[in-house]
């Protein structure tokens, strides 16, 4: 394995994600941790990621300086290039220019083991103020570019290596074939490590940490907390009991498929809690977006902690949180983007030691993982779909009536993108009920009914979103199915804004 020291580099998670799609086993660590728990961990490797601060600053991360004498590789990518040189004795400066972005660099040794057999000029992506302007003692200088004269170096003879641009975006032409260089020329690293021993490993650590305590999982249906109660399933059965709040908002047969595919096929254990009316009756008459969501969110928490009394000797609380809820919400190292939130967001106070098994994880990883576990194809690849559900689908006040609408349309659209063979395509895609009715015809007769909206989304990570641009064929299939099926529609709109300057949701 490799390990991947952490100084704050929005992209430090990046590289052990890099490392494990070429098989390579790698975890994140602090760059706290010392020359003695590396070496009992014994990794092939040390990266050290980039960070946003300067060598200079006060409270700038450092390292053990006795993981230089470990005899381990070290590869330093632009703050950690810059924090080996200073520590080793180089010297490193302000930049006249800081540098952000794409840069021309150009390979000056023939043997720099990193860029073997790359081409000798390649662009990479640089993010950095500061800048090595003196190698130390030892190193050589293996690559150059206008603003940065030294933008690599090397020390063969201890296998030390700096690189002062980002290798693990894609941005950098080569950049992954230089830390493939890094894994396997350098430190021999062994391209075995699959998601089959991401299984092994978290399933002996959940049994370690838990022993013959009791785990409860508050399941969503959704992939990430799926994929958290089938894995700790494996691990300890029937000492994990899930709780699946059904709040009445869920999307038309969601619920069924839910405990089909995990209670049912699977095994997991799940109290399914029926508690549409209990919502719908805190729901009456509210029209304000955030007073729903609040609602929703509290009406959740209560509903989840009377069932969790019910379970009186567990300990523990799972939860679905990935890599990317955990730097949203800010780490040791990196800055707070967003406060997380999760389906419900269980607060802390309920004191339970939490286990969050998929806290390295990307989505896609996620997902991967939640098909070797044997979850359904359907299930692992849904679409994004907030805690609030259908609620915020209503716009204004929720009515039975209404949310029968929304249901009925959303799974009608549903099909038939699915049968168009758009479903993977499309980030998300939903009905919503604007509220507004209009006059129609039908038939002989007048009609005064409600409008449908259609929102189809394209997107990488929800942030930003463009219109789905669906074939007008597809779209008046929707239509036409949406207004001769569903009572009480007369109108289908389609939506057709970004985000910005919209949100993907309507409230
Ligand atoms: P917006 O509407 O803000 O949505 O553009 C961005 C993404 O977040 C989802 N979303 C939520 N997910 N709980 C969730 O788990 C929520 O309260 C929530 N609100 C919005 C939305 O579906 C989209 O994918």
């Amino acid at each position: 394995k490799i390990i991947v020291l952490d100084f704050g580099s929005q992209y430090n998670q990046l590289i052990t994600r890099r490392l494990r799609d070429f098989g390579v086993y790698s975890e994140l660590l602090s760059h706290k941790i010392t020359a003695d728990e590396i070496k009992k961990i014994n990794p092939k490797g040390i990266i050290f990621s980039g960070g946003p601060n300067s060598v200079y600053d006060k409270d700038a991360f450092k390292v053990d300086p006795e993981i230089f004498k470990l005899g381990i590789p070290i590869l330093g990518i632009c703050y950690g290039m810059q924090l080996m040189s200073y520590d080793l004795g180089g010297k490193v400066e302000k930049a006249d220019n800081s540098e952000y972005g794409r840069a021309d660099i150009e390979v000056l040794k023939d043997d720099a083991v990193l860029f073997k057999g790359l081409p000798k000029k390649q662009y990479v992506w640089m993010s950095h103020g500061d800048l090595v302007t003196k190698a130390p003692e030892g190193f050589e200088v293996t690559v150059t570019s206008k603003d940065c004269p030294i933008s690599a170096i090397a020390d063969n003879k201890r296998k030390f290596y700096g690189i002062q641009f980002h290798a693990e975006v894609r941005n950098s032409e080569y950049g992954l074939d230089i830390l493939r260089r890094f894994a396997f020329d350098v430190c021999g690293a062994k391209n075995n490590w699959t998601m089959d021993d991401f299984i092994d490993l978290q399933v002996d650590h959940i049994r370690q940490e838990v022993g013959d305590k009791k785990v409860i999982l508050g399941l969503s249906g959704g992939v990430d907390s799926s994929v958290t109660a089938v894995l700790i399933h494996k691990a300890i059965g029937d000492q994990l009991t899930c709780i699946f709040v059904d709040h009445g908002l869920l999307r038309k047969n969601e619920a069924d498929q839910v405990m089909n595919a995990l209670n049912k096929d699977l095994g997991v254990n799940i109290i399914k809690v029926d508690a549409a009316d209990r919502f719908l009756s805190k729901l009456e008459g509210v029209t304000d977006p955030e007073t729903k969501r609040k609602i929703i969110g509290k009406e959740f928490i209560e509903v989840f902690n009377e069932e969790a009394k019910k379970i009186p000797d567990a300990d523990f609380l799972a939860q679905g949180t990935l890599y990317t809820d955990v730097i949203e919400s800010g780490t040791d190292t990196a800055q707070t983007i967003k406060s997380h939130h999760n389906v419900g967001g269980l607060p802390k106070k309920l004191g339970f030691k939490l286990i969050e098994p998929l806290r390295k994880l990307f989505k896609d990883e996620t997902r991967e993982l939640g098909e070797k576990l044997g979850i359904p194809h359907e299930l692992v690849w849904r679409q994004p779909f907030p805690g609030p559900g259908l609620g915020i689908r209503v716009i204004g006040e929720i009515t039975p009536e209404k949310l029968e609408i929304v249901r009925e349309s959303d799974a009608i659209l549903r099909e038939e993108i699915k049968k168009a063979g758009l479903d993977e395509k499309i980030w998300q895609y939903f009905t919503v009920l604007p509220g507004i009715r209009s006059v129609g015809v039908m038939g002989d007769g007048r009609t005064y009914d409600y409008a449908v909206a259609i929102r189809a989304v394209t997107s990488i990570d929800g942030m930003t979103a463009d219109f789905a641009k669906i074939p007008w064929d597809v779209l008046q299939k929707i239509s036409v199915r949406i207004v001769n099926e569903v009572d009480h529609v007369n109108r289908i709109l389609y939506d057709v804004t970004s985000k910005p300057p919209s949100t993907i949701e309507y409230e």
